[in-house]
């Protein structure tokens, strides 16, 4: 009696074991290896298998095995079909089993299909030494707690992946998404200023050289910093950002060089930084001039030697990243007044691409606030189609201290106020209103004020109907002849719109 294999509480420890193993391992093929083993030794195994259908194909495959390989494919496919166990008590009275080279001593056979609701995902097959009184009830009802127990393993493991797939795809997606928007198309300018930079970018790209973007707040520094990235061979590797300005002193050298586990109270685990998370891509340092003097010093060694060392760590840790810093205040101030490392700028300076103010370059102003009127009015499901001219004037006549951010701003909440298909300059913010310019300035006589407006309208009907002062009296609602005084009181010159 006591040699009996699987007395009840025997056969418990071992599912236990069972579940422990399928439970705790990461991995799959190790898990059920561990499995098989449990079972072996418990039942005293004389061969067995566990066969798995695979996750895309379905065929069934083998995962692990022990003993002689036993030729019981076709049992195995029948089980899995039906979903059914299968019993063999002796193996030597089964003709399926009597084929040559399988004549061997009597063997008991179990097949249990590993089951997930009614679907079959393979089975768990095993030959026993035959034996006298063998419940076989009670030893197929242990194989399939096992093969639940690995069903359920499987479905984890399937999740797991599927989910590792789908985010993998996606990230692919975004990716390429990121690119196109990003793609130099996106950087709107035309004028000789932009186009300087945009050469620069083109030249730079392709290097691994660090660069150091200047430019006032809102004059696109982020957008070029990843038009670099996003044109250079790191493209598919990450673009990681980091607001020095945002990150309080304390923080940052962590954030950018992560730390180890119990670096300092409250470091309960091992976190990665920045440069870790960039590694093989780009890291953008955003307002650099606001780092302290500590990191500096070791943002220095990062750039001379190519390595660093975690907080609370000693093991210098290699890197390969591109540095892409930005600034919108000149460094050399800072320097001066002793709180940026001249060493530093030297390392940073390499190549310098200098954004200029929007005031600076007017002919990209038009082009900009078209763009962004495309963009804002497809994004608020908005008919608007132009921009009238005297709406460009006062645009024009601004000095953007905003730059581009300041111009997108305008533009969004034009196109928000906006209630017909054109930009008029009353829908522009009050700090465009005050320009001497515009004629729109609030304390001018009322009279003044009107005029401006109505010569205004008249234009841009003058614009859609192309010069045809008939059609543009219709859409006013007004008469012909009304129309061709008034063109002629504001000295309007209908020949600039006939094209
Ligand atoms: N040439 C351009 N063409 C199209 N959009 C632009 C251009 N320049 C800037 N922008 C847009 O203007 C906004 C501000 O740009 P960005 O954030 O790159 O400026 P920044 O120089 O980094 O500003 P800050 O110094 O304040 O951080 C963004 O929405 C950006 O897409
Ligand atoms: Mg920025």
């Amino acid at each position: 009696m006591s040699d009996r294999v699987s007395p009840p509480t025997k056969s418990f420890g071992v599912l236990v074991d069972i579940n422990q193993a399928l439970t705790t391992s990461g991995k799959l093929r190790p898990s059920l290896e561990r499995t098989l083993e449990l079972i072996q030794r418990a039942d005293n195994v004389v061969r067995g298998s566990i066969i798995v259908s695979d996750a895309t194909t379905g065929q069934l495959r083998t995962e692990v095995s022990c003993g002689q390989p036993g030729g019981t494919m076709a049992m195995v496919h029948s089980v899995v079909e039906s979903g059914r166990p299968m019993v063999v008590p002796h193996t030597s009275q089964e003709p399926l089993f009597g084929k040559p080279g399988r004549s061997g001593p009597d063997r008991s056979f179990f097949c249990v299909p590993i089951l997930i609701g009614r679907k079959s995902l393979g089975a768990v097959e095993m030959e026993l030494p035959p034996q006298k009184d063998r419940e076989y009830d009670v030893v197929v009802e242990r194989y399939r707690v096992v093969a639940s127990m690995i069903a359920q393993a499987l479905k984890v493991e399937r999740l797991v992946d599927s989910e590792r797939q789908r985010l993998r795809d996606e990230n692919l997606h975004l990716r390429e998404e990121l690119k196109e928007k990003y793609d130099f198309s996106h950087i709107i300018g035309s004028g000789g200023p932009m186009r300087q930079v945009f050469e620069q970018i083109s030249q730079v790209a392709r290097a691994n050289t660090t660069v150091l973007i200047r430019g006032e707040s809102g004059t696109g520094k982020e957008l070029i910093a990843h038009a670099i990235h996003y044109n250079s061979q790191r493209a598919r590797k990450p673009f990681v950002k980091v607001s020095c300005g945002a990150l309080p002193e304390t923080l940052i050298e962590s954030e950018l060089f992560g730390y180890e586990k119990g670096a300092f109270t409250g470091a309960d685990q091992r976190k990665k930084g920045r440069f870790e998370l960039a590694e093989g891509g780009t890291l953008f340092l955003d307002e650099i001039g606001e780092i302290n003097l500590a990191t500096q010093v070791k943002l220095l060694r990062v750039l001379q030697e190519r390595e660093y060392e975690r907080l609370g760590g000693n093991e210098p840790i290699k890197s390969n990243v591109r540095l892409i810093a930005a600034t919108n205040k000149p460094l050399e101030d800072a320097i001066a007044a002793g709180t940026f490392r001249a060493d530093l700028h030297y390392r940073l300076n390499v190549f310098t691409i200098f954004v200029p103010p929007l005031r600076e370059r007017k002919t990209d102003i038009t082009l900009i606030a078209e763009h962004f009127l495309e963009k804002y009015a497809n994004e608020h499901g908005k008919q608007i189609r132009r921009i009238s001219t005297p709406a460009i004037d006062m645009m024009m006549s601004y000095h953007w201290p905003g730059n581009v951010r300041e111009l997108e701003n305008t533009i969004e909440r034009a196109v928000l106020v906006c209630d017909g298909n054109v930009i008029h300059g009353h829908h522009l913010p009050p700090t465009l209103q005050t320009a001497e310019s515009t004629g729109t300035v609030p304390n001018l006589p009322l009279a003044e004020t009107v005029g401006a407006f109505e010569k205004d309208l008249i234009q841009d009907a003058l614009k859609t109907t192309r010069g045809n002062r008939a059609k543009a009296a219709q859409l006013l609602q007004s008469t012909e002849r009304i129309i061709r005084y008034k063109v002629q009181q504001y000295g309007i010159d209908v020949s600039r719109f006939k094209s």
